[in-house]
């Protein structure tokens, strides 16, 4: 390579040239010069023209054009700044828009903003979009890569491969229509608990609603004692870890998710990494004291003391999960059940007060299946039409987690016209 024309056997035109191995065509380094020098013959003009118009119309006919609609972003920083700020979710202009796109430091980002843009994608071409991205601070930091709803089916960073598939069929062992009814007694305990401490001292809402679900699941997963308080330790702990996780999640809260070379900065240099490291020691010590109480003096058949983690564990031979993994997979089911419950029952207890009517005919409803000499029961869910429509409606109006989980894309996809590209958030 060099300035010299006889390299290559090329035509002279001032320009850098090679010969590729195994190709008999010169290869030209368009340098501005060699570009200049193009330019200035006639044949060349025409060489550069052509060039520019297949780089202009390759440009217009480029699917990275068609993403869907978004605020503006900066040069380079893309829409960085916008993840923090979330005014222009409201703007009037995106608001109607079926699906909205971002891009901040490289990282494409997709909002699903209607029904039918969240079941042609996530329900329909559920093979495409139903990856989990990576969440270095989030997952593999203060979760240690072991909170399972953020695990990938073919997670190649996961040094124990195929713990999506133990763990996701440990759960749903766990959570089988038939599992669930062992655990219907400490439901209706702690609904006729919650319905006198209402009675009691109804200014207190949240608070009952908030002990109620965490001293089911705690019952429920550890066979852990009523609760008296929402304040119980363990309980102020796996909170913790639930805010520390889902802040950390966020889109922008952590630099290192769009610039994953900061995971090899060293610790004593980056104090988010000391504190996430320093986090998942104590979330794990929580988890794992949790998960071990629940088996101290467990019935070698399992029978004396159900929970979810006992039944994990005397499967174990079958799921294959460590210790840790079960001890964490315990944990990640008290955080998916405690705040999005008791946040629906605060949002039920509003839509009530809000709408006596509908208040009125559900009373009626229950009266007329259940009356007044007993508590409702499981079995009467069947028969109470009305009150399970209110429920799925409260669910709708003001879900728990408008932005559910992030889901990631595995490959390049056409919507409407609009190309939400691969690796896509
Ligand atoms: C009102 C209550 C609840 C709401 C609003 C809610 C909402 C959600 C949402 C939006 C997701 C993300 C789904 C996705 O990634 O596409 C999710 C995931 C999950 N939820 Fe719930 N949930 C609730 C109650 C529960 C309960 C009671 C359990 C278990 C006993 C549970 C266990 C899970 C699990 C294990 C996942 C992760 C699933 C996966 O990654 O495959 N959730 N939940």
């Amino acid at each position: 390579m060099g300035r010299n024309p006889s390299v290559g056997g090329s035509v002279h035109l001032g320009c850098d040239t090679t010969v590729l191995p195994g190709s008999s065509f010169p290869y030209y380094h368009l340098s501005p010069d060699c570009v200049w020098e193009l330019a200035t013959t006639r044949g060349g003009l025409a060489v550069v023209l052509g060039l520019a118009l297949i780089i202009v119309v390759r440009y217009f006919r480029s699917p990275w054009r068609r993403v869907p609609p978004g605020p503006r972003g900066l040069p380079l920083i893309g829409n960085a700044s916008e993840l923090r700020d979330k005014v222009w979710l409201f703007s009037q202009r995106l608001q109607t828009k079926d699906v909205m796109y971002l891009s901040a430091l490289g990282q494409p980002i997709l909002f699903l903003n209607s029904l039918k843009a969240a079941s042609e994608l996530l329900d329909r071409r559920g093979t495409i979009y139903s990856a989990r991205p990576r969440l270095i601070m989030a997952q593999e930091i203060i979760s240690g890569g072991l909170l399972f709803g953020f695990l990938n089916v073919d997670d190649t960073k996961c040094l124990a491969r195929g713990r999506w598939r133990r763990s996701r069929r440990a759960a749903h062992q766990g959570l089988t229509k038939a599992a669930v009814r062992n655990y219907h007694s400490i439901l209706r305990k702690e609904g006729v608990l919650l319905t006198s401490a209402l009675l009691a001292d109804p200014g207190a809402l949240e608070k009952h609603f908030e002990r109620t679900t965490a001293s089911t699941m705690m019952s429920i997963l550890y066979d852990y004692p009523t609760l008296r308080s929402e304040n119980e330790k363990s309980v102020k702990e796996a909170v913790a870890y639930a805010d520390r996780m889902s802040g950390s999640a966020a889109p922008g809260a952590y630099l290192v998710e769009l610039l994953p070379w900061m995971l090899h900065i060293p610790e004593r240099f980056a104090r988010w990494k000391y504190e996430g490291n320093r986090d998942f020691t104590r979330f794990n010590t929580l988890f794992e004291s949790l998960f071990n109480r629940a088996l101290v003096g467990m019935d070698p058949e399992g029978s004396e003391r159900p929970s979810i983690s006992a039944s994990v564990f005397e499967d174990s031979g079958d799921n294959q999960l460590s210790r840790q993994e079960m001890a964490w997979l315990a944990g990640a089911l008290f955080v998916a059940v405690a705040e999005t419950t008791s946040t629906t029952m605060s949002w039920w207890t509003l839509a009530m007060i809000a709408h006596p009517e509908v208040q009125k005919r559900a009373h009626i409803e229950l009266d007329t299946v259940v009356g007044r000499s007993r508590t409702p029961t499981f079995s009467d869910a069947p028969n109470l039409p009305y009150i399970q429509a209110i429920v799925k409606e409260i669910l709708r109006w003001r879900p728990a987690l408008p932005f559910s989980l992030p889901h990631s894309t595995t490959e390049d996809d056409w919507y409407n016209g609009m190309f939400p590209e691969s690796h896509a958030m």
